[in-house]
């Protein structure tokens, strides 16, 4: 199985930091949850009881991969953004007709490695390339995989809500480049009551807090930070009309943090914001995948509408 080696990631995120901290309201990318911690803290997440995007769309796809595997036909290339542990690519790969490659893509180069070995020893003769890169930025696929196959992309997860609306329209536009002739089977979560949705956020367990601070512990160990995890707080909250769960770290108390010899100051309340995670209509959805050229075709979902599957052809 071949590894693509990852870029480091470190300065970039010393950039990123000195920019979040330095703006206001200050604001980092949720890129930067996904260390080994943080991928092991999300996959916590994704079997909480109060998490039901992850569940939800498991049962649809076990309902319905039969009818996605119709959709993809044979020989695809299938290509995943945010594969994280490849959980879900499996009910597709069980019922896929001879799927020609599987490209599992996603930032956590460590964690995708080990995710994608143990996928190997289940799908012994499948060909795996994992591609470990930032599929937020504008991403191409390697040259290793030919133009000449139908190339299906799988994006569940509803990780499409953590981007700014611009975001997902660059992100289908880089399909429409990337995918002609292939199709995008997109995971998103649904609109629904907001109290469902602050419980999803806000585990009894804790652990969506702990993922959180975990990025200030990241920048404590990578970039030399001197966050005090003690007087910063886990806050989310859902922002109904903009349709968006958001994720802050909330200051306790006035204080001063360091980066790179350089003082930043929070005042008692002040946050750095650290995620959305939008929440869509079935109608905005298909407006959104119109708007960039994509055909919208079938959609599949559960009984009470929590999350959605759809079918977006790409001409
Ligand atoms: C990866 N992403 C779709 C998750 C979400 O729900 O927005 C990340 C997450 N953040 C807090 N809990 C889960």
């Amino acid at each position: 199985m071949d590894m693509i080696v990852p870029e480091t990631e470190r300065l970039q995120f010393m950039q990123d930091m000195q920019t979040a901290l330095s703006q206001t309201p200050k604001r980092i990318s949720p890129k930067y949850f996904y260390d080994q911690v943080g991928s092991v803290l999300f996959d916590r997440i994704c079997e909480l009881p109060e998490y039901y995007p992850t569940q939800t769309e498991l049962s649809i796809l076990k309902s319905h991969a039969g009818e996605m595997a119709e959709c993809m036909g044979e020989n695809a290339d299938i290509i995943e953004f945010g594969a994280g542990s490849l959980q879900k690519i499996r009910y597709l790969l069980n019922v896929a007709r001879n799927p020609a490659r599987y490209v599992p893509m996603d930032i956590s180069g460590p964690h995708l490695k080990a995710a994608s070995a143990e996928l190997q020893t289940e799908f012994v003769t499948l060909k795996i390339l994992p591609v470990v890169a930032d599929y937020t930025n504008p991403w191409h696929l390697p040259s290793s995989i030919p133009g000449a196959g139908k190339r299906i992309a799988f994006f569940p997860g509803s990780t499409l809500g953590n981007f700014s609306p611009e975001q997902a329209h660059a992100f289908f536009q880089n399909c429409v480049q990337h995918l002609s002739g292939g199709a995008l089977l997109l995971g998103v979560d649904l609109i629904k009551s907001p109290a469902v949705l602050h419980a999803a956020y806000n585990d009894s367990q804790g652990v969506t807090a702990a993922f959180n601070l975990n990025l200030l512990t990241r920048a404590n160990r990578d970039l030399g930070c001197d966050f005090d995890l003690t007087q910063f707080a886990h806050s989310a909250f859902y922002n109904a009309p903009f349709k968006r769960i958001e994720m802050h770290l909330l200051s306790l108390k006035s204080q001063i943090v360091h980066l790179n010899g350089v003082a930043y100051a929070f005042e008692q309340g002040e946050t750095l914001h650290t995620e959305y995670s939008h929440k869509f209509t079935i109608a905005g959805v298909e407006q959104a995948a119109h708007l960039a050229g994509l055909q919208v075709g079938s959609f599949w979902t559960d009984p009470q509408q929590y999350f959605g599957l759809f079918w977006l052809q790409i001409p």
